[in-house]
């Protein structure tokens, strides 16, 4: 049960941010250095848009973010270099869109799927959320482009993070100290793309 709000929940509070999960992105960041300061991102399952609005403070109008999300972005995320679909990541009208912007420096995923409670499926369906954003990022990052993924441990993390060290240089699984402690996800980190 969490009835107070967290530490990274007041900051996102007091920094203007729409949800605590721009903390995970901001330690990768610092640690990975997934995102290049002029590059093209693709933000898969980006609302309510706290990353989105994070990359768009990084880039500085330098580059431009492609979101998308079955849900609306906070409606004051706006910006000339921000384009935003509403719907499904992995379909034809999406696919097209994203093709025609591309090819991205960075593909990023906090992507989820709606949550059962029931571990075995809820990671099942984690996992082939993340297997598709793999398979998008294979078609549509540039070389030597980075990946970030979003999946729920205990599932098949095991050979997702095998397909991503095929196609990148270097892979690893990382887990944020903003993930909360009781939380089950992990973040899966492709980086140069081969
Ligand atoms: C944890 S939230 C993302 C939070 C976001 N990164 C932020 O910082 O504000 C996960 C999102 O994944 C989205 N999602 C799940 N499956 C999707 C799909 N197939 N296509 C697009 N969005 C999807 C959900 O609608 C949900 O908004």
């Amino acid at each position: 049960m969490r009835d107070k709000p967290d530490y990274y929940a007041q900051l996102a509070k007091k920094e203007g941010y729409p949800a605590r999960s721009v903390y995970k992105l901001q330690e990768i960041q610092q640690k990975f250095s997934v995102i290049p300061l002029q590059g093209k991102i693709l933000d898969i399952g980006a609302a309510p848009g706290s990353w989105t609005m994070y990359v768009l403070k990084l880039l500085k109008g330098r580059g431009s973010v492609t979101a998308v999300d079955l849900q609306p972005l906070h409606p004051d995320i706006k910006s000339d270099n921000l384009l935003f679909f509403q719907g499904d990541a992995f379909s034809k009208e999406f696919t097209a869109i994203a093709e025609e912007n591309g090819p991205y420096n960075t593909v990023i995923s906090d992507a989820a799927p709606s949550t059962t409670g029931n571990r075995t499926v809820d990671t099942g369906r984690s996992g082939a959320l993340a297997a598709k954003v793999i398979e998008t990022a294979q078609q549509l990052l540039v070389p030597e482009g980075d990946v970030v993924i979003k999946i729920f441990q205990g599932g098949d993390e095991q050979e997702l993070l095998s397909t991503v060290k095929k196609y990148f240089t270097r892979a690893k699984l990382f887990k944020p100290k903003a993930s909360r402690k009781e939380s089950f996800e992990i973040f899966l980190i492709g980086k140069g793309k081969k």
